[in-house]
């Protein structure tokens, strides 16, 4: 069962004090409602879900960067895995050109160039960590791809697929995020199977 449901946007709205952030937040979710990705609008509010469950004190900046950080894929010609060398190459650039594309999001929204930095900063750095602040957004879009994006994903692409990208997602958690990774109980019981057998071979 996923944990939050894509509709929890709403009530995440009250963590977006600032009129500049509240308007950055608004432009992220109607680029990712438009998004061709079925699970991206619904990933972002999850994102941000995990994030606040594992630093309810996470800034603007952080909460920003949850919520933006695929933003890259919501566009028609969003970044195409087999037209890259190897899966990590593919998702440096996804990364990159989607910090581009938040930082003239939130420049277009007010937003001040300190915490628009940090954003970008932030996404561009969401699949490799590196940092504290990088490593917890992370952990958090990686829960978030077991909570929110598993069943879509398997849907879409196949049991091979999805059993290689919860590998490597499992891979990217940190001992703490493995510890949440444990409440995630898909309703489908296949899935479910899969989240055990890849924990326990990656332990
Ligand atoms: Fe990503
Ligand atoms: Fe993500």
């Amino acid at each position: 069962m996923t944990v939050t449901s894509p509709d929890r946007g709403a009530h995440m709205d009250t963590v977006f004090t600032e009129a500049s952030h509240a308007r950055a937040a608004a432009l992220i979710r109607e680029v990712l409602a438009r998004s061709p990705v079925e699970e991206d609008a619904g990933h972002a509010e999850n994102t941000l879900h995990w994030l606040l469950r594992m630093e309810p004190s996470a800034d603007a900046a952080l909460r920003m960067a949850a919520l933006g950080h695929d933003i890259e894929r919501a566009r028609e010609d969003r970044l195409q895995r087999h037209s890259f060398e190897d899966y990590d190459t593919f998702k440096a650039q996804h990364a990159e050109l989607g910090a581009q594309i938040a930082d003239e999001l939130l420049q277009s929204a007010g937003v001040e160039a300190e915490v628009r930095q940090e954003v970008a900063r932030l996404i561009r750095r969401h699949e490799v960590g590196g940092d504290p602040r990088s490593d917890l957004l992370k952990d958090a879009d990686s829960l978030s791809y077991f909570d929110h994006n598993l069943p879509l994903y398997y849907r879409r692409e196949g049991w091979d697929e999805t059993l290689r990208r919860a590998r490597w997602g499992y891979q990217r958690l940190s001992p703490r995020a493995r510890e949440y990774y444990r409440e995630i109980t898909p309703d489908c019981a296949q899935l479910k199977q899969l989240l055990a057998e890849v924990a326990a071979q990656l332990e």
